[in-house]
């Protein structure tokens, strides 16, 4: 797979884009072989600079829950492009999009609406404070809820002051929990939690059902609010908020990603507790009130609500992780396949700088199939067994290939995580 058309424009994007590109789509720190830039999609597929298509396991890292261009949801968006977008005050869609979400969400009484996950973690955090009148947060270490400065996972730009007053536990575990709690004290506004542990890194943990009990029960003794960050896995794991599995009912809870399949919009989503509160603070952007991708998102709710897409995308997900293993295993490999099987994430055991895996992705690569080192991936409701299969021929060559090159791979130098045991 070669990428001249993709090479010329990462020189050009150097020229005039800070570090050639930035955030999470940056490939600087994946594997050999990954394209910066990309054309075009269409169902699963993704198309880079150079003609090349791909299966994309990532669907753009999330928002791609019904495949690139599904034709209701991107219908629905055209048409009120049409109609009217960005105007002077927000259509009836925002009333629609709000009592839809209300009528789908276990714990939901009312709806605000931005534009990316960052805004609605950051109006949650405010929410908080305006319904306590105090500063603290709870959140587990190594939980990303999004770029603001108060949650921002690297320390370039952010002043101590920014991230203040944030108290950290470990997921899933309750005496560090409790610990936290404590030493925010009186102060505490709000516990953060993520659905499950996905972590960038790391194997992907479930959430226990007593630790998610718990932190409720915590946010009830001191009078903070809870809040689930369902920005990632949101209607991945449930049609409900994703800790309706462990039975627990947060205060807030964010949206975004697949809310719209990929049409820019997110949501903070409260419980009558909250309302006053969320009325007080001053929130707003100048696109946050567009019409277009509510009419998206009505659309991909609908979807959501009406048809058989989460049961498929588990279905995808295990036939998937089931195929690797017994691949992998062939060539004398052991998988660390984490994760709920829609959103998985595959580590290789034994693999301290991530130079098998990062080689067997880029093998991966070459043989037409995106997939990450170290972040969870996500199933779409686009794919179908077909592609999986092709994902998994795919993957049958590059372990063999990978088998043939693991004693002569160097240090990774482009992994840039933590070591790994
Ligand atoms: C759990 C979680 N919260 C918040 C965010 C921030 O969302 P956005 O990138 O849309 O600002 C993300 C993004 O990946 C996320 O995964």
């Amino acid at each position: 797979m070669s990428h001249p058309i993709d090479k010329a424009l990462r020189e050009r994007a150097a020229r005039v884009i800070p570090g050639g590109m930035y955030g999470h789509q940056a490939v600087g720190a994946l594997p050999n072989g990954y394209p910066q830039f990309f054309s075009r999609a269409e169902g699963p597929w993704l198309w880079d600079t150079d003609g090349n298509r791909l299966l994309d396991l990532m669907c753009a890292y999330g928002p791609q829950l019904f495949g690139y261009g599904n034709a209701k949801i991107d219908r629905a968006y055209v048409d009120q492009m049409a109609a009217g977008d960005a105007m002077t005050g927000p259509s009836p869609l925002i009333v629609e999009l709000a009592e839809k979400i209300v009528s789908m969400i276990g714990h939901a009484d009312w709806a605000m609406f931005c534009k990316n996950g960052s805004d609605a973690t950051t109006m949650a955090l405010m929410t908080a404070r305006s319904h306590t009148g105090r500063n603290g947060v709870v959140r587990a270490r190594g939980a990303y809820h999004g770029s603001q400065p108060w949650a921002n996972p690297r320390p370039r730009g952010i002043s101590p002051g920014d991230q203040a007053n944030q108290h950290f536990c470990n997921y899933n575990d309750v005496a560090s929990l409790e610990t936290a709690v404590a030493a925010a004290g009186p102060d505490l506004a709000a516990i953060f939690a993520a659905p499950y542990r996905h972590d960038v890194f790391v194997d992907q943990t479930q959430p226990d059902a007593v630790y998610a009990k718990r932190a409720r029960e915590l946010a009830d003794e001191t009078g903070a609010l809870l809040v689930v960050d369902d920005v990632r896995a949101g209607f991945r794991m449930a049609r409900d908020c994703s800790w309706s599995v462990v039975g627990v009912e947060p205060d807030l809870s964010c949206w975004g990603k697949a809310i719209a399949n990929g049409h820019p919009i997110s949501a903070l989503v409260g419980s009558d507790k909250a309302r006053g509160a969320a009325e007080k603070i001053y929130a707003t952007g100048s696109y946050w009130f567009a019409a277009a991708a509510m009419a998206a998102s009505l659309t991909t709710l609908e979807l959501i609500h009406s048809t058989d897409y989460l049961e498929r995308i588990v279905a995808l997900g295990e036939r998937l992780r089931t195929g690797l293993d017994k691949r992998a295993q062939r060539h004398g490999f052991r998988l660390r396949q984490t994760g709920p099987a829609q959103m998985p994430l595959i580590l290789f055991d034994d693999d301290q700088d991530m130079r098998l895996g990062y080689h067997w992705c880029s093998r991966m690569m070459a043989h037409g199939v995106y997939v990450h080192p170290w972040h969870n991936m996500f199933m779409s409701a686009a794919m179908t067994d077909v592609n999986v299969d092709f994902a998994l021929e795919a993957a049958g060559e590059s372990f063999r290939e990978l088998e043939q090159a693991a004693p002569t791979l160097g240090p990774n130098e482009r992994y840039p995580g933590p070591k790994r045991g």
